[in-house]
């Protein structure tokens, strides 16, 4: 079996940072929620950021204490490339987020868009649940999008789980609460329709 940090890997390496399905030539909800509820001095991590630009719009928008985190060295290494002497700014980290060390009570904004639907086994999800409870402060926001119960069954050849909002709720918990979710449908690059729930909660 192929583990996950090669699988990712191997994706990044066959196919353009544009051609892959969850490509976004903009980030744009993701960046309206985390205006909605981050100044400019807010600690913000991309958790599977990928080579998304979501941190471009991000310096764009001014904001300074960024972290971008990913299992796959490559999509990062993109994103270096892509930013230049702007990525010099931004914190990088290669791992896995169920792993992964990250500080306590650090985050203000904890974001996944694409990440948490690839956990399928039960463990993985409570160790993501307890990551984002160690390193979120109190009082921070978490925005996850998953596939909606309307998405893929699959992504990128792996099996996800399909949430609707107050199944995504319920994986993370009391110690959450749900300020509101949304729904999008991405469009992938070769036309087809995928759907998205956002849901944005703050951690008490
Ligand atoms: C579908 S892509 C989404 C990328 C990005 N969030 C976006 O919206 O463009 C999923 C990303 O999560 C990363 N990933 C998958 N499992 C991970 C894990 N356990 N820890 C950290 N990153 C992971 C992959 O390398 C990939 O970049």
């Amino acid at each position: 079996m192929v583990d996950r940090r090669q699988h990712w890997e191997s994706v990044y390496g066959n196919k353009a940072v544009d051609e892959v399905s969850w490509f976004q030539q903009h980030a744009a909800s993701s960046l309206r929620l985390i205006k909605d509820c981050a100044d400019a001095n807010a600690h913000i991590i991309d958790v599977g950021g990928g080579a998304s630009v979501l941190v471009d719009g991000l310096l764009d928008a001014g904001y300074r204490n960024l972290t971008v985190l990913d299992l796959a060295e490559s999509a990062l290494a993109a994103s270096l490339k892509r930013l230049g002497a702007r990525a010099q700014s931004v914190q990088w980290i290669a791992g896995d987020i169920t792993q992964v060390e990250l500080p306590a009570a650090h985050y203000d904004v904890w974001h996944d868009r694409a990440v948490f639907h690839f956990l399928t086994d039960p463990a993985d999800r409570a160790r993501y649940v307890a990551q984002v409870l160690k390193s979120v402060k109190p009082g921070g926001h978490v925005i996850v999008a998953a596939f909606g119960s309307g998405g893929p069954l699959q992504c990128s050849g792996l099996d996800v789980v399909r949430y609707t909002p107050d199944g995504l709720h319920a994986e993370f918990g009391a110690p959450f609460r749900l300020l509101g979710h949304e729904t999008e449908i991405h469009h992938t690059p070769t036309g087809k329709e995928q759907e998205f729930v956002y849901c944005y909660c703050v951690r008490a």
